[in-house]
């Protein structure tokens, strides 16, 4: 059987395949059925200084196409979470926490708390599109270098940062080269995309709920966004910048392109929703066959390689 094995710095995992942040996570029984399960890692659901219900009404929809969501961060606060780190070790998979504030202080208070537990690594969330009033940190640069530059300070953790989909490349260079000067050990691209809705002509209603329906957009829909975030951050870091990518994968060909255009390990949302823990198993299944029919030994030597036309 090929090698599927990939690592970022101390990250070592031997299935390169896990759940996105959000998507089962939240909870103790949640996180430890992804770890029980193929994944290779696990990441915790964004969590607050304080524990939050998120936002009220239909909050989530999806179909063929893609999925909605305006969740409004609901966890069980930070201190559930490092309370419970002690106890995840045993798995001996990659815990990735994911954290999320509404200002600048929150993500340093949280960080500190983070820092004493037995974590493997920590998502900087700064692309969450789904909070009334609140701007997404990672489109404003100042403040977010800023940020950065103290938890990189404060923390002995691999460090990550969860990013929003950009539209420019010129974005894309200033961030990757800022965040290889910071000392970011990992991106993981892409958070939903902002500002998407959903309607139903039928009943002439918006899909969900909260901020007049408009949500973050995830699913089969953004796959083809996501690759090119890969591929510009692989290139203007100059191969500095580890990636997890994320957005719209959901089989081994997914995967697998991923892995093409540069990432060296691949997060699941929607698929993971929709299919539950069993979409592990027959990724791991299908990849092993799509790399035997290949002759491709180890996984880790197609990372980044593909070919321009
Ligand atoms: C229901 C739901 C909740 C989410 N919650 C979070 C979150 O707490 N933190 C985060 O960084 N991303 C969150 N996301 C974004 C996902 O982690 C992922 O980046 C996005 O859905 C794209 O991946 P996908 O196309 O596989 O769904 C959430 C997505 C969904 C659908």
């Amino acid at each position: 059987m090929s090698d599927l094995s990939t690592s970022i710095k101390k990250l070592y995992f031997d299935f390169p395949v896990f759940n996105a942040s959000g998507i089962l996570g939240a909870t103790e029984s949640e996180i430890k059925k992804v770890l029980e399960s193929e994944a290779g890692a696990v990441v915790i659901k964004s969590v607050t200084l304080e524990k939050r219900p998120g936002n009220t009404g239909v909050r989530f929809y999806w179909d063929d196409i893609g999925s909605i969501n305006s969740m409004g961060l609901p966890n069980q606060g930070i201190d559930y979470y490092c309370n419970l780190a002690d106890k995840l070790t045993k798995y001996n998979k990659p815990v990735i926490l994911s954290i999320a504030g509404f200002k600048e202080d929150d993500y340093k208070k949280i960080i500190a708390k983070a820092d004493k537990v037995p974590f493997s690594a920590i998502e900087v969330n700064l692309s969450c599109p789904n909070i009334e009033g609140k701007g997404i940190f990672a489109y404003d640069y100042k403040t977010m270098f800023r940020l950065l530059k103290d938890l990189r300070k404060k923390s002995k953790k691999v460090l990550g940062v969860k990013l929003p989909p950009y539209t420019q490349r010129e974005q894309i260079k200033g961030i990757a080269e800022n965040f290889v000067k910071i000392g970011i050990d990992f991106i993981t691209t892409m958070n939903t995309f902002p500002l998407s809705t959903y309607i139903d002509y039928q009943k002439e209603t918006m899909r969900i709920k909260p901020n007049m329906g408009i949500g973050g957009l995830g699913g089969k829909a953004v796959k083809q966004i996501a690759l090119a975030q890969v591929l510009l951050f692989k290139e203007y870091s100059n191969g500095k910048l580890p990636i997890i990518a994320v957005g719209g994968i959901s089989s081994a060909a997914d995967v697998y392109e991923f892995i093409l255009i540069g990432a060296t390990a691949v997060q699941i949302g929607t698929a993971l929703l929709k299919n539950d823990t069993k979409i592990f198993v027959q990724i791991k299944k299908d990849l092993s066959t799509l790399l035997k029919e290949k002759k491709v030994k180890r996984l880790s030597d197609k990372i980044g390689n593909l070919k321009y036309l």
